[in-house]
C-alpha cells in the first residue's frame, strides 16, 4: 500500500485527497508509515467527533509501541506527555494543569502579546518585501509561551532553537538530542523556581494542589515541555494560514479591514477553513471498533483529521469557501472531548492581536508571489506554510 499522505501533491494541498476519501468512506484504511503499516483515517465530521470521544481509541502511545524497537532515544518527558495518556492518568493531570492554565492567566498576558507583536512588526520594512512566517508567525508563540512559563529572557533564544529542533521533520537524531536538552533545561528551571518563587505558570504548576494531589517532578518537566511544544508550530501555522486566507479572499479581507473588531468573530471560521493541525495526535484501537459504517479491527492506528472533518459538506455548506458570516464554532481544529486543546484561549488571543495589528499597520499588505508558488511544510500532521512572502505596501 503506497503512502498517499506523503505525496508532494498531498503536502501542497491535502483537500482534494480528503474530499475524495470522505466521499467514498469517511473512515478509510490507509498506509500510515513508510508503506509497511496501515491504519484508518477519519475524514468525516460526525465520525471524527465520535472518534475523539470513543474510549476504545487509546492515546497511550507507550503501550502501543512497547516491544517494537524503534532505535529512537526520545526523552521520556517528551515521549510520554499528558497528550499520550488515557484516564485515569489523563483526568488527574488535566485537572491539575487546568487549575494553573486559566483564562485569567491568558488575559493577564494580553499586554505582553500586544507588546511582542508591536516589536515584531516594527522590524518589518514599511515599504518592501517581508516573510511573515519568520518575521511574525514563528517568533510570536514561542516568545509568549516562554514568558508565560517563566523562562528568563537570556535563555529564550536557546529554548527557541530546541523547540524548533523538536519539529525537525525527517531528522530523528536532532529531535532526540533536543528532547534531552530541553527536558534537562526544564528540570533545572523547575528547581530554580522552587528556590526563588515567582508569578510564572511554571511556579503555579509546582504549587498547584487538588484534592491532596500534586504534580510529580517528572510530570512537571513533561508538562513544561508539552506546553512549549504543543502551542508552538500549531499557532505558527494558524497565523500563517489565516493571513493567507485573508489575502486570497478580498471580501473577507475587506470585512476585517473595515471593522478590525470583526477579526475576533472570524477566528473560528479561519481555523475551520484551513486548520493548522491536519491530522491529530496518535490513537489506536484497543478492541474492534465500529466507527460510522466501518469496522476497525483491534490494535491498529486511527488517525483523525480535523482539517478534513472541518471541510465536510454534510456539516458545512460550501466548506471550501471561507465565509465571515458563518457560525463555525463547532469546528474540530482544537480537537474535541477530553484532550481538546488546553491552549485554545492563548492561541486565539495571539492570532487576534497579531492579525488586527498587522492589517492596521500595513493597509496595503498583499502576497508577493502567486499562491501556486507558496511552499508548505513537509509534514502530513501539520498544515502550515514554510514562508509567506508579502509586500507591506
Ligand atoms: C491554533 C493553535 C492550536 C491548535 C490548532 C491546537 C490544536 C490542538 C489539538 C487538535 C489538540 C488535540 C489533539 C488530539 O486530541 O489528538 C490539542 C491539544 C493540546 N494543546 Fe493545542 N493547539 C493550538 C495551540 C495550543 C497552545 C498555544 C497551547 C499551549 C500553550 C496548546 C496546548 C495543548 C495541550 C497541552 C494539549 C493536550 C491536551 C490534553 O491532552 O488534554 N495548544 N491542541
Amino acid at each position: 500500500m503506497s503512502d498517499p499522505l506523503s505525496s508532494p501533491e498531498f503536502l501542497r494541498n491535502p483537500y482534494p485527497f480528503y474530499d475524495e476519501l470522505r466521499a467514498t468512506a469517511p473512515v478509510s484504511r490507509v498506509a500510515t508509515g513508510s508503506g509497511s503499516r496501515s491504519g484508518y483515517l477519519v475524514t468525516g465530521y460526525a465520525e471524527a467527533k465520535a472518534a475523539f470521544t470513543d474510549p476504545r481509541l487509546s492515546k497511550d502511545t507507550a503501550r502501543f509501541f512497547a516491544g517494537r524497537t524503534s532505535g529512537r532515544d526520545l526523552h521520556p518527558a517528551v515521549a510520554r506527555t499528558m497528550l499520550a495518556t488515557d484516564p485515569p492518568e489523563h483526568t488527574r493531570l488535566r485537572r491539575l494543569v487546568t487549575k494553573a492554565f486559566t483564562t485569567g492567566a491568558v488575559t493577564r498576558l494580553r499586554p505582553y502579546i500586544q507588546h511582542t507583536v508591536g516589536h515584531l512588526l516594527d522590524a518589518l520594512p514599511e515599504n518592501g518585501e517581508a516573510d511573515l512566517v519568520t518575521g511574525l508567525a514563528v517568533p510570536l508563540p514561542v516568545t509568549v509561551i516562554c514568558r508565560m512559563l517563566g523562562v528568563p529572557e537570556t535563555d529564550r533564544s536557546q529554548v527557541r532553537i530546541w523547540s524548533n529542533d523538536l519539529f525537525a521533520a525527517g531528522q530523528p537524531q536532532r529531535i532526540d538530542a533536543a528532547s534531552h536538552a530541553v527536558a534537562g533545561y526544564m528540570a533545572d528551571l523547575i528547581e530554580a523556581k522552587r528556590r526563588a518563587p515567582d508569578d510564572s505558570l511554571l511556579h503555579d504548576l509546582i504549587t498547584v494542589r487538588e484534592e491532596g494531589e500534586q504534580l510529580s517532578e517528572d510530570e512537571l518537566v513533561s508538562l513544561a515541555v508539552l506546553l512549549l511544544v504543543a502551542g508552538h508550530e500549531t499557532t505558527t501555522n494558524f497565523i500563517g494560514n489565516a493571513v493567507l486566507a485573508l489575502l486570497q479572499h478580498p471580501a473577507l479581507l475587506n470585512d476585517a479591514r473595515s471593522d478590525p473588531a470583526r477579526i475576533d468573530s472570524m477566528l473560528d471560521e479561519l481555523l475551520r477553513y484551513d486548520s493548522p493541525v491536519g491530522i491529530a495526535t496518535f490513537r489506536y484501537s484497543t478492541e474492534a471498533t465500529a466507527l460510522g459504517d466501518t469496522e476497525i479491527p483491534a490494535g491498529v492506528p486511527v488517525l483523525i483529521s480535523p482539517a478534513a472533518a472541518n471541510r465536510d459538506p454534510t456539516r458545512y455548506l460550501a466548506p471550501g469557501r471561507p465565509d465571515a458570516d458563518r457560525d463555525a464554532r463547532g469546528h474540530l481544529a482544537f480537537g474535541h472531548g477530553m484532550h481538546r486543546c488546553l491552549g485554545a484561549p492563548l492561541a486565539l488571543a495571539e492570532a487576534e492581536i497579531a492579525l488586527r495589528a498587522l492589517l492596521t499597520r500595513f493597509p496595503g499588505l498583499r502576497l508577493a508571489v502567486p499562491p501556486g508558488e507558496l511552499r508548505w511544510r513537509r509534514t502530513r500532521l501539520m498544515r502550515g506554510l514554510e514562508s509567506l512572502p508579502v509586500f507591506t505596501r
